[in-house]
């Protein structure tokens, strides 16, 4: 490795940072994830300085509004949804580079007049300009939408240097492997692989990085990190809300779907890829896609498979009574859609072959929590006991990616006092404890890549289908038993027996985070 930059191993995760100068055009620019959280990923990005000095946002959308009323409805968003409030001065060196342009997806003259839009702006500001385009629409006209930046030649200005157009694609990405490979085909027929940045906002968060840092810049961690040491592995993605106001889109993905083929695998990749030998995108992208080849086809059948679905039934969250799944408003009244799924996977390589990883995800569990637990093996026998029947407790490495965010160690310890007995004790780091709680959004972090042009924290083609045809024969196995096998579980539960079923079977339990 000539380039110590990229060299994690001396540099860590630090990266220069300085975009060119940027135009960000959103489509679906009146939606939520814009209000909540596009628009303020842009300004607190502004507010630490972090824009290029030459920066201008673009909405697109159907909906005609001036330019001023778009400036109106960002301001708002930013009130409302920032983690830092509205400043007036950096709010008005902004404002006026906020604009809109209006137009239907597949209406070949609104990309004209996008791009004219962007040619005024490079002509009054003397420079040539990377226009970044955010596509967060529903997926139906990611396809119309990336066909027209491609017939407009939006998508090829100023190819082959630093201003040259790139595109962030939101989930859903596809929506079994069939639709994913057809997607990617349309984009790649429009971008190169190099201008597309797939997103996984779980990749933005700070405690997901962080995992890289703590495997790879802490040497006591590599030897233990393997199927001699680590007994098995859970991922706990658990979410409180419910289906809320968005069962039209949650009937037609469900937990599989929205949480696990992307978030969760993400989760494992980075858990249990091999060491990259750079910090660059395509090092760390080619061990996470190594790694889900590695994964075993699952089992799908009713008893002793690898998978178990549920939806959530009526319960208490908080002390406070919600509804069930299926009382949610837009729910169909033959509704099989799972709001938790769970899977044990095998790994076919040297590094943790025989060691399985339970991955969970639902609405309306418990608690919000999402953690990675590596669970070592015990110590051998028990010489603190009377007998050896009675087990000394296993080590466990857990990571708190959210809301709490830190890092645990269960360890063994004497109970003081004349008599020698053991307790399992808690080493616990705490993110807000040891750096202050105001982390930066996933958003901006993302945003402030895809301007650099640095996809190490987007998703490859490949990795995206790799992970798609790992699920796609379990959503087809499901669609043909309908409600035959989905299990229910009390909302406010960690979830449904199936899914217990599946650690039993190796004498495994899940823990309670
Ligand atoms: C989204 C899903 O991708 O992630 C939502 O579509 C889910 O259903 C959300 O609620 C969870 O994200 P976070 O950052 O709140 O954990």
């Amino acid at each position: 490795m000539s380039d110590p930059e990229r060299h994690p191993f001396l540099h860590g995760l630090s990266k220069h940072r300085g975009a060119p100068p940027t135009v960000v055009v959103i489509f679906g620019a009146s939606g939520d994830l814009t209000a909540r959280k596009l628009v303020p990923a842009i300004y607190n990005l502004a507010l630490d300085g972090l824009l290029p000095a030459d920066f201008y946002l673009i909405g697109f959308g159907r909906k005609p509004i001036p330019d001023a009323e778009f400036q109106q409805v960002a301001a708002d968003a930013v009130r409302e949804f920032s983690r830092r409030e509205l400043q007036d001065d950096v709010w008005s060196r902004l404002a006026p580079r906020t604009l809109y342009v209006s137009g239907g997806y597949d209406e070949a003259a609104a990309f004209q007049q996008l791009a004219e839009r962007i040619e005024g702006i490079e002509k009054e500001i003397g420079q040539e300009m990377q226009t970044l385009f955010y596509i967060s629409t529903p997926p139906s006209v990611f396809a119309p939408i990336s066909e027209n930046l491609g017939a407009s030649g939006l998508a090829r200005r100023h190819v082959g240097r630093p201003q040259q157009s790139k595109v962030i694609i939101e989930k859903p990405f596809g929506k079994d492997l069939a639709s994913a490979q057809a997607l990617n085909r349309t984009i790649a027929s429009v971008f190169a692989e190099s201008q597309v940045f797939r997103i996984d906002h779980y990749l933005g968060k700070e405690t997901v990085q962080d995992l890289l840092v703590q495997r790879f810049a802490n040497a006591i961690f590599e030897p233990l990190w393997n199927r001699n040491f680590v007994d098995h592995v859970q991922i706990t993605v658990a979410e409180e809300v419910g289906v809320g106001t968005r069962a039209g889109y949650y009937e037609g993905s469900g937990a599989l779907r929205d949480m696990i083929q992307n978030h969760t695998m993400q989760l494992l990749a980075l858990t249990a890829m091999e060491p990259p030998v750079s910090l660059d995108a395509e090092s760390i992208r080619n061990e996470k896609v190594k790694l889900l080849q590695a994964i075993q086809p699952l089992r799908l059948e009713a008893a002793a498979g690898d998978v178990a679905r549920a939806q959530y039934a009526e319960g208490l969250l908080g002390g406070n009574p919600v509804a069930g799944y299926m009382q949610e408003d837009g729910v169909d009244a033959k509704s099989s859609t799972e709001t938790f799924a769970a899977l044990r996977l095998n790994i076919n390589n040297w590094r943790w072959h025989g060691v399985p990883f339970y991955l969970r995800s639902g609405k309306r569990m418990a608690r919000r929590v999402t953690e990675i637990a590596i669970r070592f093996k015990r110590a051998p026998g028990n010489i603190f006991a009377e007998s050896e029947r009675i087990q000394l407790a296993a080590n466990t490495l857990a990571f708190q990616i959210q809301p709490d965010e830190g890092m645990s160690l269960i360890l063994n310890a004497k109970i003081p006092g004349l008599e020698t007995r053991t307790q399992p004790v808690k080493m616990n780091f705490k993110y807000a404890t040891t750096f202050g709680s105001n982390t930066p959004e996933a958003y901006e972090r993302l945003v402030l890549d895809a301007m650099i042009g640095d996809s190490t924290l987007f998703i490859r083609g490949d990795e995206t289908e790799r992970s798609w045809q790992l699920v796609t024969p379990i959503l087809e196995h499901w669609r043909t038993q309908g409600r035959t096998g989905l299990d229910t579980y009390s909302a406010g539960s960690w979830g449904p027996k199936s899914a217990d079923a599946l650690l039993d079977a190796n004498g495994h339990s899940w823990r309670e985070p």
